[in-house]
């Protein structure tokens, strides 16, 4: 739609959010709000996309930058005041502008387009979706005439007892012709409950000049859904995480509990792979195929390779090899990256590491900024010493190397192919390959002791 001008308006402050980050740039499944406006709006491959900004203006603006072009409204005088403000961006050589608001995030391409359609289908001068609430809250009312045409949009502050109790209401998604609405918009006043300068008094002008005007009664609601305080963000959360799972579900993978399921936006999940209960994947995470995730798990900006296990584990910003298992109840940190048939579990925590294939770290462990070879047996309770209370410094382990329980290895050192380190050793100095070092206290028995003391 080369023709369309889009304007998204997202200045206002968002009061009701009671927060000091821009309402638009609240997450919905991890990713700012208005983003999923751009996404609906760009689906329709329109001529141009404008963002309106003015309160934390610089925030939103580096967000969508690449995205839309952005207009400052300076002082924030209601929505038609903001649509004027952008007119020179909008452009004048289109045939219409579509009207959005930052702050509905469900929206879909969709029903955009259908909205367009039709307006164009009609030959009118201005459409706009409306739909049915029981509960109408602070949505702005239309008001019928007894012929069933659409009169105006009464806005909540402003309604009558009589208004309050129609149910149909505004979508805040409008198409209307260019350049019409200049002459509209030109003639709004701000006499009205919050001295704005409603966007919505277009429709009563528009009638009155004899214009062409319509509300498409929307069948499904849900898209509308206006994100002004946080139950409605939270609805709106879950509404898209149903989308994404439903989604993921579609396309071959087994979310066991959606109810329990947290998949952000942009999360790649392979076929045959199983989502248990309790479960969160976020930011870019990708996670390939028949892997078994959950229940108790967090990937958080991570890549798992096939056929993957990882229970009752957090993971973060790693890549977890092909047939690795995690967990139960293990942390793998930044910066680790391990290879095939890696087995890490039962408390253990891996931070910055590389562990070769088939190499083990089962039980107890910490690992920090060590290359561990291939085929490695780290026991129960080993600990690489990394840090000296200034500085971090690397361990190397080299294939086959076997190191017994309860062992300390004192960075900086170098363990050697094949080497065994004794159980209960601390090792601060390398060991060479395919060699036994003992770094303890011999055992020392006295015989006959007890009865000695208790005489
Ligand atoms: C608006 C509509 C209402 C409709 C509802 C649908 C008006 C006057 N009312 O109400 O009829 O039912 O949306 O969700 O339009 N904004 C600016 N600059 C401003 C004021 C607002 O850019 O000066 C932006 C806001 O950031 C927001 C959008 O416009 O993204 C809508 O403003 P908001 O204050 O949320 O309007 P509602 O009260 O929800
Ligand atoms: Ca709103």
């Amino acid at each position: 739609m080369e023709d369309l001008s889009v304007v998204i308006l997202a200045a206002g402050q968002g009061t009701r959010m009671k927060s000091s980050v821009p309402k638009v740039l609240h997450r919905i499944a991890g990713r700012p709000m208005i983003h999923w406006v751009l996404d609906a709006a760009e689906g329709l491959s329109p001529g141009r996309i404008v963002v309106v900004v003015g309160h934390g203006g610089h925030e939103v603006a580096k967000e969508v930058s690449g995205r839309a072009s952005i207009v400052w409204q300076g002082e924030q005088r209601g929505t038609g005041h903001a649509v004027l403000t952008a007119r020179e961006a909008i452009g004048a050589s289109f045939r219409d502008v579509l009207i959005l608001c930052g702050d509905t995030p469900l929206l879909e391409t969709s029903v955009l387009q259908d909205l367009v359609t039709t307006h164009r289908a009609r030959g009118n001068h201005l459409s706009f979706y409306s739909f049915i609430l029981d509960e109408p809250a602070r949505y702005g009312r239309v008001v019928r005439s007894s012929d069933g045409s659409v009169e105006r949009i009464a806005e909540y502050k402003d309604l009558t007892d009589v208004e309050r109790e129609i149910k149909e209401v505004n979508s805040g998604v409008y198409v209307a012709g260019l350049p019409f609405i200049w002459e509209l918009l030109g003639e709004v006043g701000d006499d009205n409950a919050a001295g704005e300068i409603y966007l919505t008094d277009i429709v009563a002008l528009a009638r009155k000049k004899g214009l062409r005007v319509e509300a498409l009664l929307a069948r499904d609601a849900r898209c509308f859904l206006g994100v002004n305080d946080r139950t409605e963000l939270a609805a709106a959360e879950a509404a898209a995480r149903e989308k994404i799972l439903r989604k993921l579900a579609l396309s071959g993978v087994t979310v066991v509990d959606p109810a329990s399921t947290y998949v952000d936006y942009g999360v790649s999940v392979g076929p045959d792979t199983v989502i248990y209960p309790f479960s969160f994947l976020r930011g870019r995470t990708v996670i390939g195929a028949g892997c078994s995730i959950g229940p108790g798990t967090e990937v958080v900006d991570s890549t798992v390779e096939d056929g993957a296990i990882i229970r009752f584990s957090v993971v973060e910003s790693s890549r977890i090899g092909p047939m690795v298992t995690v967990g139960p109840f293990s942390h793998i940190r930044p910066g680790t990256v391990l290879e095939t048939g890696v087995r890490v579990g039962n408390f253990a925590e891996v931070k910055n590491s590389r562990v070769g294939a088939g190499s083990k770290i089962p039980h107890h462990s910490y690992v920090g900024d060590a290359t561990i070879g291939e085929e490695v047996n780290l026991g129960a309770g080993t600990v690489i010493v990394n840090f000296d209370g200034k500085q971090k410094h690397p361990t190397v382990i080299g294939d086959r190397a076997f190191i017994g329980c309860n062992s300390n290895l004192v960075a900086p050192v170098t363990i050697g192919k094949g080497a065994y380190v004794a159980a209960g050793s601390t090792i601060t100095e390398d060991v060479p390959e395919d060699s036994l070092a003992i770094a303890r206290e011999r055992q020392v028995v006295k015989e006959g002791w007890v009865k000695l003391r208790n005489r």
